[in-house]
Parts: C-alpha cells; structure tokens; sequence
C-alpha cells in the first residue's frame, strides 16, 4: 500500500498518478462514511496550523471541519495576527510552529513561502493557495469529475477558459497532465501557462498518456468537452488589473452559447469559486459602476443551469483536504 506520511503537499508536480488517486479515493471514502455519520477520530491529539495571508472562505473552513471531524484540533492565524514575515522570518516562524504543530497550512502570495516553511518545519506542511498552485482545489476538481462524468479521468475531455496562466490555470494542467486527462487551455496567448510548465506537463504526458492543448481558437478548444472550467479573471492580489483582463478575456466568458458548442449536452461546467456571475457582491457592484459589466467570466444562466457541479466541488474541498491530512499526519 502507499504511504503519505510526513508528506509536503506543495504542488501536485511531487505526487505520482498512483498517489493521487489513492488520496482520490480515500477522500472517497471519508465522504462516504461522513453521510454515514461515522467518524473514525484518526487525527485524535494532532494540532493544526492554518496560516492564510490571504482571505479564504473554503480552504479554510474545509480544513478547520475536516480537522474536527477526525478530532484534531486547529489555529488560525490571518494575515496579522502572526510575527511572521514582520518581526519574525519564515524561517524562525516554520521552526517555531513545528514544534508545536503536527501540520501547518499555508495561503499566500509566493509559492517560494510555502516552500521555504516545508523546509523548516519538520511536519507537513500543505499549500492552501500561492501565486502558481493551488493543489487542494485540483483534488477536490478531479474527485467531482469522478463523481458527475461517466468516464474514467484518463478518458476525459477537460477546457479550462480564462487566465490560464494562474494558480488554476497551472495547477489543473499539472492534475490533467498526472491523470492521462485531454486538457485544453483555451486563452489568449499572453495568458497561456508559460512555456517551461508546458514543456514540463507535455514531457510527462508522454508517460501518462495525457494531451495537452493550447488554444486562442474557443470552438476547437471546447469541442466534445466534458468538463467546462473558468476561474476569476482578476485574482487575489491583481486588483489593478481589472481593466485588461476584462478586454483580454470578454470573448471567453463561459456563456449557453459556449455551452452549447461542446456539442454535449451533459457537458458539466466548474469553478473553483468565489465566481463573478452577479452584483450581489461588493466588487461585482464596483466593477458594474466602473466597466458596466454584470458578469465576467461566467454568466448567471450557466452558474445557475443543471450543468454546474459548483456547489458538490465546493463539497469535495473538505472531504480531499480531509484525505491530505489523514493520508500525510
Ligand atoms: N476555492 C477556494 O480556494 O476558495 P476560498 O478562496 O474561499 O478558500
Ligand atoms: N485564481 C484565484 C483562485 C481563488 C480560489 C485567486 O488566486 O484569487
């Protein structure tokens, strides 16, 4: 059997196929015993870390419920409740929590961060969002495409729209790549992943029988897909950036008309989430006043019709980071 233990979760670039899809079907597993109301405690007397530099409405309570669940006990430290990076380096800070932590989970900006406490901790440390990955969500997407498309993953036919050159963008491209996936990032070019990524993820789909696509051209890159994927066009910490992206990226706004030229009609349609499909938001009214746009990457009829599987991958957040933390402490 594989075993995780003490094991870092900074990219899925250090996992084999085989030990995501054990981490897959565990997660599987302690979804179904949870429905059952069974909770096997296996965390019992650890201590968790959570330090988020950055807001978090999933990734934090999907760790903070999947610690109690298993009976671990958790912090969390927000951007300024810490001496971390301020009076302290995150050097100091690593070996300072290690001693007290069985694990540490970080969110921040650098994904040099992330590594550089895995350096110093001496437990496991999981990287809940930096500026090039964000390896939690990719479980959580990749167990929903278990669950809503009847196919095997290496079967599956998955467009990612939008920048693809983010934390999703490269990070589903690394899942796709591991999971023998046919993946298509459909962009303009200057948000296509970058060339050392791509040549990286090509080199192992030689291995794992996966394709990888890049294309400006929206018919051929969503055509037969089965999985529909956007994120935000402007993320965290790129607020000045609102302007460009809405140019650069309008024609690849995730519309019926879009999913309609999959030509399947039970195309699913995903999105990491928080999306941009309304003006119920501070930022969407601000956005609406300044651009006069009331949707970005996805309209309200797609985020709301019976081809989003939203909400089960907002699920599945607890239930993979449930499985990193069983599989790794
Ligand atoms: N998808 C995701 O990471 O959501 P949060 O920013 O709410 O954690
Ligand atoms: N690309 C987004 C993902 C949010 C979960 C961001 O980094 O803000």
């Amino acid at each position: 059997a594989l075993n995780l233990k003490g094991r870092h979760l900074l990219t899925l670039k250090d996992f084999t196929p085989q030990e995501i899809q054990y981490l897959l079907d565990l997660a599987k597993d302690l979804k179904a015993k949870k429905r059952l109301g069974i909770k096997d405690k296996s965390l019992e007397g650890k201590n968790i870390c959570l330090l988020f530099q950055k807001t978090s409405t999933r990734t934090r309570c999907a760790f903070e419920v999947a610690a109690l669940d298993e009976g671990a006990h958790v912090t969390f430290l927000g951007a300024n409740d810490s001496q971390m990076g301020k009076k302290e380096s995150l050097e100091d800070t690593a070996k300072v929590l290690g001693r007290y932590y069985d694990g540490l989970e970080y969110r921040g900006f650098k994904q040099e961060v992330v590594e550089l406490l895995a350096e110093h901790a001496g437990v496991p440390v999981w990287n809940g969002l930096t500026d090039l990955y964000h390896p939690t969500q990719i479980l959580a997407d990749l167990l929903t495409i278990m669950e809503h498309v009847d196919k095997p993953l290496n079967k599956v036919k998955f467009a990612y729209l939008g920048d693809a050159r983010n934390n999703m963008g490269n990070s589903l491209m690394i899942g796709a790549a591991k999971m023998g996936m046919d993946f298509r990032a459909v962009a303009p070019k200057e948000l296509f992943p970058t060339e050392d990524l791509v040549s990286e993820m090509k080199e192992l789909s030689n291995e794992t029988g996966a394709k990888i696509t890049l294309t400006e051209d929206i018919a051929e890159g969503v055509k037969d897909a089965d999985v529909i994927y956007t994120d935000v066009w402007v993320s965290m910490g790129e607020e000045e950036q609102f302007e460009e992206r809405i140019k650069q990226l309008s024609p690849y706004q995730v519309n019926m008309d879009m999913i309609k030229k999959t030509n399947n009609p039970n195309v699913i349609f995903m999105h990491c989430l928080p999306a941009f499909h309304d003006t119920e938001t501070v930022v969407g009214k601000e956005i609406a006043e300044k651009f006069g746009i009331k949707e970005m990457e996805v309209t309200d009829e797609v985020f709301r019709s019976k081809h989003s599987v939203v909400f089960d991958e907002a699920e599945n957040r607890m239930h993979t980071i449930k499985a990193v933390m069983v599989a790794t402490l």
